[in-house]
């Protein structure tokens, strides 16, 4: 037996940014289940939506100010059900997004905590008194500039906070807070979600003792002014397994439901695949899927490539499984960072490796960052940083009318330039697209478990090339030059697919690729 979300592909959803229903010029739920067939079409399994509850939208919904009601700007939750009615019917899952590790500063726990030090919820987040020369309690920088202590004035303390100011930390050593978020995942649960990408989930225990940060050695003058401090002590602190176990168990006690997990960006396969816990049961006891960014990290370079998916591939415990992620809200397209013909590639990498693939909207179309200057900066990391997660962010690219069909309003961020041919529409119709490329290479992981099931093991390949086999069955080719290359497969076999989608048909085991091909081989016997 394997679990659905171990065969399936999740696709995730930048709700502000998919399809606006009702002209507002933002992305709505109505918006999403209007578009729930082009993703059933598409072949994905799941579909993840980035944050969609009550909030000040100061981190666009990482900031929570309710989690159990819908933004209004997103809909009621009426809509949501629908969406969920409809994805069933469609035999597509749904996974939200659950930000635990803060909420909003307008949320009532936090209202009520800086009401007054004798409040009963004071203790819910972290409180600390000043130094004695009036700084704060230690020298932490949140992600988003400045740091990581506010001083509220009316109580005279300083409260933690990883983010910004107006995203207060909650306190997981007080266990009535993990009650609390327990609760709140049983009441999405219970609605019938079929799992939760939890935000952030290694960062909700920090060091009890908040000792100061080390300096980051590598760090220079120009690089991120939030990660001058290495983050030693201000996250994965001490208990955070037992409490991820304490989470897990909340989802064990239903069906069939997922627990994504967002962990650091780390290219360390040992950190990575600490969270799955222990093998005391199916899947381990922590979560399902780590979430792996190391894709989002490397460079795009062959021999990289294969050194960290070999030691991470053989890292996953036996009761484990693996998965991969080629961009997200948070990290430049992956079509701006190796360019269009390499994001092909790029391309069949995911959907041909050993692990759940992740696809970022818009990525099965090749969408690129759109320019945005800095005046018109949303994202509060751009704001206060200069490093703007708006580009990657734009609406997504339906067809060729007046903003690419994605609303009939002003959108709240601009489309690009090219918005009307990089679209559903245009390349729906193109057989030799970066979407058709998606499509038939979903097709056919769906199609055939070896591609999904089957184990995974690189092959020797010339410089600027990857190779790999799944299972017995199929080799994978990939050429990361511009040059043409041949590779040695291990036997001869039959070409399944080409990045280009211009050829079929027998090839001996001396294999010619094209620049900026990957291709496809079943191989005979
Ligand atoms: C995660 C989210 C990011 C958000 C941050 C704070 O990294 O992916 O978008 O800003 O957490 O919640
Ligand atoms: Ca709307």
């Amino acid at each position: 037996m394997t679990a659905w979300w171990q065969r399936g592909i999740v696709y995730q959803v930048y709700p502000r940014s998919f399809m606006d229903s009702n002209g507002d010029g933002i992305g709505d739920l109505p918006g999403i289940t209007a578009k729930l067939d082009y993703l059933a079409w598409l072949g994905v399994d799941a579909v993840w939506i980035s944050p969609i509850f009550q909030s000040p939208m100061l981190d666009f919904g990482y900031d929570v100010a309710d989690y159990r009601a819908i933004h209004p700007l997103f809909g009621a939750l009426s809509d949501f059900d629908a969406l969920l009615e409809r994805a069933h019917a469609l035999g597509l899952k749904v996974i939200l997004d659950l930000v635990p590790n803060h909420t909003s500063h307008q949320h009532e726990w936090f209202r009520e905590s800086r009401s007054s030090r004798g409040n009963p919820k004071r203790d819910w987040y972290i409180w600390r008194d000043a130094k004695p020369d009036g700084s704060p309690p230690n020298n932490w920088l949140a992600y988003f500039g400045g740091p990581s202590w506010t001083w509220d004035a009316a109580t005279g303390q300083y409260y933690l906070h990883n983010f910004l100011p107006e995203q207060p930390d909650l306190n997981y050593r007080n266990p009535a807070v993990v009650e609390a978020m327990q609760e709140t995942i049983r009441f999405w649960l219970d609605r019938g979600i079929d799992g939760f990408r939890v935000d952030v989930i290694d960062r909700m225990m920090k060091d009890p003792d908040l000792r100061d940060n080390p300096v980051d050695p590598d760090w220079k003058p120009g690089d991120n002014a939030a990660f001058r401090l290495k983050r030693v002590y201000s996250e994965c602190g001490e208990g955070i397994h037992a409490l991820i176990k304490i989470f897990r168990r909340t989802f064990d006690a239903y069906d069939d439901r997922v627990l994504i997990g967002e962990i650091n960006y780390s290219t360390s396969p040992e950190f990575i695949t600490g969270f799955y816990g222990s093998g005391s049961q199916p899947y381990g006891d922590e979560v399902h899927l780590p979430f792996n960014l190391a894709l989002c990290m490397l460079p795009w370079d062959a021999g990289a490539l294969r050194a960290f998916i070999d030691v991470y591939d053989a890292a996953i415990p036996p009761y484990g499984w693996g998965n991969y992620v080629l961009g997200n809200h948070d990290q430049p397209r992956i079509a701006s960072k190796i360019g269009a013909a390499q994001a092909r590639v790029a391309a069949m990498l995911l959907l041909t490796l050993r692990g759940t693939p992740t696809i970022y909207y818009g990525d099965e179309l090749g969408m690129q960052n759109v320019p945005i200057a800095p005046e018109q900066y949303q994202d509060p990391q751009g704001i206060n940083l200069g490093f703007s997660r708006d580009p990657q962010r734009t609406p997504m690219q339906w067809d060729a009318s007046p903003n690419a069909g994605f609303t009939s309003g002003t959108p709240w961020l601009p489309l690009a330039a090219d918005a009307a041919r990089i679209s559903v529409a245009v390349q729906g119709a193109d057989p030799r697209s970066m979407l058709a490329l998606h499509h038939r290479l979903i097709a056919l992981r769906r199609a055939d478990e070896r591609l999904t099931l089957g184990a995974y093991a690189s092959f020797d390949a010339p410089a600027g090339c990857f190779a790999y086999m799944r299972g017995d069955a199929y080799a994978v080719v990939l050429n990361l030059t511009g040059a043409a290359q041949t590779v040695t497969l291990p036997r001869s076999g039959e070409i399944v697919v080409s990045t280009h989608l211009d050829r079929e048909g027998v090839t001996g085991a001396a294999l010619e690729l094209r620049p900026d091909e990957g291709v496809l081989v079943r191989l005979d016997g």
